[in-house]
């Protein structure tokens, strides 16, 4: 499995499994068995996905080994400040039966529409990040959901500067602006809902590329953010899938074929507006 190396030296595998959405703990505990199995290094979770306790559990049942992976989690809107931040991590690890986390991520930025001292909040919730990752607790901190607006903000204080940022990342939703600044700024791309929660998937460009290719339209999505250095999480929670969704490492799509989907218009996805979301989603 390729390998996406963080500012800090930590290596991630370029493909893990999203697990938003899975909450029934049985299906949750075939899956993680199932995506271990077929390769699945990586598992991306979230406080607000309301599954760690059955991530947890289906990690410890499936006898995988901790260090065999990386677990990756985020903080909920709810626990934004210095002290809320550290003692929400510390519910996440018990929760997932850990003593660390590989990623830690703020999930959404507090935003300037919403309120009015968004700097200094994501600066103190930032600021508990820092101590997580000094205390060792968690291996990499980073944001999600994060603009240039939003980062560039946070370096103003910052003392650690965050390792990733994790956005809605496909065809038709390049987030062109945050990915040039990420990569300008040694901040590893995470590409959250990388098939556009599904439903990009009868896009024309991407069924002629995919049957230009002889893959399938969600292969040539992945591989497209692939090709543009994010690490990619789809969500799939079909064992077929499973594989196909990692059976991405013996093609390439050419500069033409990236630069129609670099072009491609909005055709679905969730494009929540960061400056929307409050405490309840
Ligand atoms: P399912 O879980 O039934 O496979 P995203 O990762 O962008 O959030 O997209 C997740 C959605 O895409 C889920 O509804 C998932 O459904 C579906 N999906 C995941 N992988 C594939 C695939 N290879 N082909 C078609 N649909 C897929």
């Amino acid at each position: 499995m390729r390998s996406v190396v963080l500012s800090n030296g930590l290596s991630l595998p370029a493909l893990g499994l999203g697990t938003w959405q899975v909450t029934d703990r049985e299906q949750m505990r075939g899956l993680v068995k199932a995506a271990y199995d077929a390769g699945y290094r990586l598992f991306d979770t979230a406080a607000a996905y309301g599954n760690e306790i059955a991530l947890g559990r289906a990690i410890a049942l499936s006898g995988i080994p901790r260090e065999d992976i990386c677990l990756s989690d985020k903080v909920w809107n709810t626990n934004r400040g210095f002290d809320a931040v550290q003692s929400a991590c510390r519910r996440s690890l018990k929760k997932l039966k850990t003593d660390y986390l590989d990623v830690y991520l703020i999930h959404w930025p507090a935003s300037p529409k919403l309120h009015a001292d968004w700097e200094d909040l994501n600066a103190q919730t930032w600021r508990g990040m820092e101590a997580l990752y000094r205390e060792g607790l968690v291996r990499a901190i980073g944001v999600c959901n994060f603009t240039p607006r939003h980062l560039q903000a946070l370096r103003r204080t910052a003392q650690i500067l965050p390792m990733i940022d994790q956005i809605e990342f496909h065809p038709g939703m390049p987030q062109a602006q945050t990915a040039a600044y990420c990569a300008q700024n040694g901040i590893a791309l995470e590409a959250s809902s990388p098939l556009g929660n599904g439903q990009i998937l009868q896009n024309e460009t991407l069924l002629s590329l995919a049957a230009q290719t002889g893959r399938t339209p969600a292969q040539v999505a992945l591989r497209w953010a692939l090709q543009k250095n994010a690490v990619v999480l789809p969500k799939t929670t079909n064992p077929a899938r499973l594989k196909e969704n990692m059976d991405l490492f013996d093609f390439t799509l050419s500069d033409a074929q990236m630069r129609l989907l670099d072009e491609l218009p909005f055709c679905g996805g969730l494009a929540i507006d960061p400056d929307e979301v409050t405490e309840f989603g």
